[in-house]
């Protein structure tokens, strides 16, 4: 089992680390030093920020060594900088950073081999320092690949185009009827799994019906076709004051041209392909979409009903089609295509009541705020999730085409605020099921 995780370990550093290269390796020094957005860090301070919280987390925390350099500690603390301000920062130049964070990996390596991975207390038991670290860095890859999708000029990356949906992916019904009951919700043997995931715990949700499939660029546009962002009946008072001061008509990175709907996807200008799920929406406008459809977005926990409860068995499953870790025919994950699939696809990855694609392709926003599951502690670190808790964040799941297995899980919870667009986010909906629906 240790020896089990120790190899889990190693892989997930290993591949955490080779795509931070393919991310910060296809630019030149000047666009890693470049701020190619506000939202964002320049690259170069994710690099030597991922390098950073690896030497103290794992060389000094669990190894107990020495800082190797002390002095640029302040520089890369997240709390203390804001992303805006970064790049007035005084950085490690990009050779220097990469250099650090190679330093860094060696003595960690050497660590991990040498470190018993029980009885030491919970940071080193089941490796899960090293898990969390792992994670840190696939996180912040998603992040980079956000700033490569706002920066300006030519394709950078490239990737093969994601498999196309198979021909049942036509005859899909358009929602799902999940029963009304309990079910076990978090988890309190997933070896990585964060704080904010844990403890497991029974939950009871009445039944409803959810979407089969994440809402599409083409079910979106009727959305905007009928008129949808100029109707205030459909919007948060909040959010139609948002998209009117920012003059907001269209998920972000869309544009009308000669009565075409293009997009910016990675330096490169498409048309918006309309059996894909649709990206790049704030919570407001998923929830004014689904309120527009005379729907609701699911609630977290709803969510999480519909991707792990297997009603054969009464158990929640670590992902929608199992306990088996993510392969390529479960899911889009791990930054593998560029692109979310086309919605119908995966059916190996359904789940036991036939969704799809509850795991990768877009991030999905709930009805849900970010709050403690009761029981929660905070570990290791009130700032992973604590200090995040409360009505100003709603919740994400599933993870998106950016996110790496090791970050990605039926139990994983992102959050953000309502009004964020450049991540991976995307949706689907859900509305309570009718009183004589429930008899399954
Ligand atoms: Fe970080």
């Amino acid at each position: 089992m240790n020896e089990d995780l120790r190899r889990r370990a190693l892989d997930a550093l290993t591949r955490a680390r080779t795509r931070t290269a393919t991310l910060t390796e296809c630019v030149d020094d000047r666009e890693l030093t470049a701020q190619h957005s506000p939202l964002m860090s320049p690259l170069v301070w994710d690099l030597a920020h991922i390098g950073n919280q690896e030497e103290q987390w794992l060389l000094r925390t669990v190894g107990g060594r020495a800082a190797l350099r002390p002095e640029i500690d302040s520089v890369y603390d997240a709390f203390e900088h804001p992303r805006a301000t970064r790049p007035s920062l005084p950085l490690l130049a990009p050779a220097e950073a990469r250099g650090y964070a190679s330093e860094v990996r060696g003595r960690v390596l050497d660590l991990l081999e040498r470190t018993p991975l029980e009885g030491g207390g919970p940071l080193v038991d089941s490796a899960f320092a090293f898990g969390m670290i792992a994670q840190h860095e696939q996180q912040h890859d998603e992040t980079m690949l956000i700033t490569h999708q706002l920066r300006d000029g030519p394709a950078a990356l490239s990737a093969p185009e994601p498999p196309r949906a198979g021909p049942d992916a036509a005859e899909l019904p358009a929602d799902v009827l999940v029963p009304g009951g309990p079910f076990t919700m978090g988890t309190s043997t997933e070896p990585w799994a964060l704080d904010n995931e844990r403890p497991a715990h029974r939950r009871t949700v009445p039944a409803f019906r959810i979407d089969t499939t994440p809402v599409t660029c083409g079910a979106y546009l009727a959305f905007i076709a009928d008129g949808g962002y100029r109707d205030p009946r459909w919007w948060a008072a909040e959010g139609y004051e948002q998209i009117r001061r920012h003059d907001i008509g269209a998920p972000l990175f869309w544009r009308r041209e000669g009565g075409q709907w293009l997009r910016r996807r990675f330096g490169v200008t498409e048309p918006v392909p309309l059996d894909e799920p649709v990206l790049h929406v704030s919570w407001y406008e998923a929830d004014a979409y689904a309120r527009w459809a005379g729907r609701r977005l699911p609630t977290e926990a709803e969510w999480e009903k519909a991707a792990r409860h297997d009603p054969g068995t009464g158990r929640s499953r670590r992902f929608p089609w199992g306990d088996a870790d993510p392969t390529p025919v479960h899911a889009n994950l791990g930054q593998r295509h560029l692109r979310p699939a086309p919605a119908g696809g995966y059916r190996e990855g359904r789940s036991p009541l036939g969704v799809r694609q509850l795991i990768g392709d877009v991030w999905e926003w709930t009805a849900s705020d970010f709050l403690p599951y009761p029981g929660f502690a905070a570990f290791p670190y009130r700032e992973y999730s604590e200090v995040f808790f409360g009505s100003a964040h709603k919740v994400l799941r599933g993870g998106s085409f950016g996110v790496d297995p090791v970050a990605c899980r039926g139990t994983f919870r992102n959050w953000d605020l309502p009004v964020r667009r450049q991540i991976f986010s995307g949706f689907r909906t859900a509305r309570d099921a009718d009183p004589l629906e429930d008899t399954v």
